[in-house]
């Protein structure tokens, strides 16, 4: 990593899903103007185009091609993130629960996580990036200037989810959805490959209670207390 790269400010956010990590994440980064990275976006969009290619977890060869060769491509749009794989939107595919359940098998193999370490650390861009994930303080950025791990109760993390899936047609039911959110939290935070654990430098906030605004603002103020011109 360059040296200009490493003095561009860093914020990492982490945690669960549905603890409202991207929602502030996104509206984090437009209030300072900087870049955003959805390194879940990216872990989706890669076992996407694995399963489609018929690469298993386990076919190491077929793995490093694929990090080689794999092009995706992400563009901000007023309706959220655009994800492309070779020119092709695939965000629909990639954004559904199948989508997140795959990104978490593929997400434990050591050799694809740090295949994907540089693609991510090459979005550290001036002014300042706001990067959300599971490792994005303990691993991916370890230097950034403010780290946050988000958390909530399974049950509301799940009726959040169920709330922004039903706009888009979800027919399944809430119990099950919770289900499936508590196994791939646990698959994400048992695995040896860079768990979802928070950084011993992180704050902690629980979303439980606490709506989208009331969230941004706590970590507005978090930034300016270390970031003045913020
Ligand atoms: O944030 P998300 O729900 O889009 O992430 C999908 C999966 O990708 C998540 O269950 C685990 C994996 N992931 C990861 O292992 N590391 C990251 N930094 C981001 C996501």
């Amino acid at each position: 990593m360059s040296e200009a790269h490493q003095n561009v400010p860093v914020l990492a956010i982490d945690g669960p899903s549905g603890t409202g990590k991207g929602t502030i994440a996104s509206l984090v980064a437009s209030h300072l103007e900087w870049h955003t990275l959805d390194s879940g976006a990216l872990y989706r969009a890669f076992a996407y185009v694995a399963v489609e290619n018929d690469v298993s977890p386990d076919d190491v060869l077929g793995l490093e091609k694929l990090i080689r060769t794999i092009n995706i491509a992400f563009t901000q749009t007023d309706t959220g993130l655009k994800i492309a794989a070779d020119g092709r939107d695939i965000t629909d595919q990639v954004r559904c629960e199948a989508g997140g359940k795959r990104a978490s098998i593929f997400a434990k193999i050591p050799l694809v996580r740090q295949g994907l370490l540089d693609r991510q650390r090459r979005m550290r861009v001036a002014p300042g990036l706001v990067a959300d994930g599971r490792d994005m303080g303990t691993v991916v950025f370890p230097d950034a200037f403010l780290k946050i791990f988000l958390d909530a109760s399974a049950s509301i993390r799940a009726q959040r989810r169920y709330n922004q899936l039903k706009e888009k047609g979800f027919s399944g039911t809430l119990r099950g959805l919770e289900k499936e959110i508590v196994e791939r939290d646990a698959q994400d935070r048992n695995r040896s490959a860079s768990p979802l654990i928070p950084a011993s430098d992180a704050i902690a906030l629980d979303t439980s209670r606490k709506g989208i605004v009331e969230v941004f603002d706590e970590v507005v103020t978090l930034i300016e207390d270390r970031l003045p011109a913020a």
